[in-house]
């Protein structure tokens, strides 16, 4: 405990814990304050809030520093699997060998669907966004598993998160062969989980898929890179849809909702769109004028982050990343030198380097996904993939915390006093 913050309003109010954690900013516990001042604190957007206690991950923005149960997300990037990053997120430690063995045996063993869940595709307009797509059925889901939506219940989270972990990439694919007229694959059990998914997307009934290991080791990392961040505001959503207790699969409908907005998730379809739009690096200074203008809405998408102010460092390790993905596949790709040179002259412009705007995850992402061959309409539906390890992780944190309780913000009112019903024929 860190001694205490005196806040005293009129002569209400008095001293308000410093609580500490770990590592990173004290917190000041104001759960008090409304019942001694009668005010609330106003922070729109949650700059300056916790909104929770948290084991899970840690990032330091000033420092660009990523840990996920202390372990930086450049080693697990480079020595660990998405299999055994996700273990790590949800039970606090590295598996040994033979829990790995056990977790993987278990999810590989949830990835197939109940046959219905199929018909839900066949509601969809063949173009309809593979985000709606996955808003609605990983929503159904909690129509299928009534047997683990009990939230009290230790066993029936356990399998629900098992459950959620493992269908994720069945569900994913399914969205993408359903948007381009193919038949649905079934899970294969002697694929990886990463493997599992690239079959179920690119392979087809007419042959046999051979999952090329190049890009099964680029998409595992993009996994990992994408598991967990902290209380972002995905996971935000599945926090307080959870906080009501609903279902888990209600809960990551939810997130995934949150998720594909272009200031979260959707920002790497949004940032290769982006650069494709400016198509040669001579087009560059046009739209870093257009970022810098207030009066234009356009934003450099896969640039600037909330927490980091500095490099988020998994842009670094996806930077390193396109370069190496895309010699191993033989493949340039022009938008990957207009990448590079607007990187370059961002952050040599005073503009982002007094707000501290660099590269974030979503800018080198979609290179790298491109290259394989997804559309850019997937590339959310990966980063959602991946995140849901992150968020059952989250939600199963937020419902065995001893504090916790249903999330009700209140609000600065700023709308009529009181008045009285006019008579329509008064008006
Ligand atoms: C993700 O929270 C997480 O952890 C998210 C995430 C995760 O893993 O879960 O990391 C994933 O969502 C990454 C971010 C992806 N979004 C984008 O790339 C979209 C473009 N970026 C911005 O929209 C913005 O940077 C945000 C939304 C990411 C952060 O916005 P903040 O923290 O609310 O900051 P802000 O909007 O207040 O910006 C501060 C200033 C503003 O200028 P002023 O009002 O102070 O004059 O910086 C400017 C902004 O206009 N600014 C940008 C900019 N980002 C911020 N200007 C131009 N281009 C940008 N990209």
């Amino acid at each position: 405990m860190g001694g205490s913050a005196k806040i005293e309003i009129e002569g209400q109010g008095g001293e308000y814990p410093i609580l500490n954690g770990t590592i990173g900013p004290e917190v000041v516990d104001i759960r008090k304050l409304y019942g001694a001042t009668d005010r609330f604190t106003y922070d729109p957007g949650f700059t300056s809030t916790a909104s929770c206690r948290s084991k899970i991950t840690y990032i330091d923005g000033d420092a660009g520093v990523l840990l996920h149960r202390g372990y930086p997300i450049d080693q697990l990037a480079e020595k660990s699997s998405f299999m055994e990053v996700a273990y790590l997120l949800l039970n606090g430690d590295l598996p040994s060998a033979e829990g790995l063995k056990d977790f993987t045996y278990t999810i590989t063993r949830h990835t197939m669907v109940h046959e219905q869940l199929a018909t839900f595709y066949r509601g969809f307009r063949r173009d309809a966004h593979p985000m709606a797509i996955m808003c609605g059925v990983v929503g159904a889901l909690s129509a299928f598993y009534h047997d683990s939506t009990d939230i009290d219940d230790p066993e029936q989270r356990k399998i629900a998160s098992h459950r959620l972990i493992a269908k994720i990439p069945t569900i994913a694919a399914m969205a993408y062969k359903y948007s381009v007229g193919q038949p649905f694959l079934y899970p294969k059990n002697d694929l990886s989980y990463t493997g599992n998914f690239l079959r179920m997307t690119f392979g087809v009934p007419a042959e046999e898929y051979e999952v090329d290991p190049v890009i099964e080791s680029a998409m595992d990392k993009i996994f990992i890179l994408h598991a967990d961040h902290e209380q972002n505001a995905s996971t935000s959503t599945v926090r307080l849809a959870g906080s009501s207790g609903a279902n888990p699969f209600a809960c990551m409908a939810a997130g995934i909702a949150c998720l594909w907005g272009p200031a979260h998730g959707g920002a790497n379809e949004a940032a290769l769109n982006m650069l494709r739009e400016i198509g040669t690096p001579d087009r560059i200074p046009e739209y870093i004028a257009r970022a810098k203008n207030k009066d234009d809405p356009f934003r450099l998408m896969g640039f600037g982050h909330r927490v980091y102010k500095n490099f988020d460092p998994r842009a670094k390790v996806l930077s390193k990343a396109a370069t190496e993905v895309l010699d191993k596949l033989g493949i340039s790709d022009p938008v990957l030198d207009t990448a590079r040179e607007l990187e370059r002259i961002a952050l040599e412009d005073d503009y982002f380097i007094e707000k501290k705007l660099y590269p974030n995850v979503d800018f080198y992402s979609g290179v790298i996904l491109s290259a394989i061959g997804f559309p850019t309409t997937m590339f959310t539906v990966l980063f959602a993939l991946a995140r849901t390890a992150g968020w059952v992780a989250q939600w199963n944190e937020m419902i065995t915390d001893p504090e916790q309780k249903i999330g009700r913000p209140r609000q600065l009112y700023v709308g009529s006093e009181q008045r009285d019903y006019v008579p329509v024929d008064q008006r």
